[in-house]
């Protein structure tokens, strides 16, 4: 199987589960679903390893940064502050909703918990996976917000 078909295999597996499409409930900026996010954030990290052959675990990239933002909740909501700070807790939230509905291994709970990097200062990513994620979501989030409002 080559990457291609690896990297296939994998989403499409993740993009067909009733949970992560659920994701599909939630904005995440202007007219972006979080799950639509997620789906970005993973084709650019694929993009981003291939260009400069990283050869990272597919498994681990892919399914970090489908999960990095599986936080199941709409943060714009009123919610007498349940969902202040926001920007500083989601990664913890996604990181325990991926767990607790994947069983995700050590090495993609990294990439999900340290996305949020400089933000949450002491979570500074340790695994090529985890640089790649953190990168992605930030030039994702920046066109998302910039251009697709
Ligand atoms: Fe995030
Ligand atoms: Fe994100």
């Amino acid at each position: 199987m080559d990457s291609r078909e690896e990297m296939q295999k994998v989403l499409s597996k993740l993009q067909s589960d009733d949970r992560v499409r659920k994701m599909k409930d939630y904005v995440q900026h202007g007219r972006i679903s979080t799950y639509e996010h997620c789906e970005n954030v993973a084709k650019l990290s694929y993009r981003i390893d291939s260009f400069f052959s990283l050869h990272s675990d597919l498994e681990v990239l892919l399914t970090g940064a489908m999960l990095h933002d599986y936080y199941l909740y709409d943060w714009h909501a009123e919610d007498n502050g349940e969902h202040r700070m926001h920007g500083f807790r989601h990664a913890e939230k996604a990181c325990m909703n991926a767990k607790e509905h994947f069983n995700t291994d050590e090495k993609t709970n990294h990439v999900i918990y340290c996305h949020m990097w400089p933000l949450n200062p002491g979570r500074v990513p340790r695994s090529r996976e985890a640089w790649i994620v953190c990168i992605a979501d930030k030039l994702v989030s920046l066109h998302e917000t910039l251009f697709m409002r």
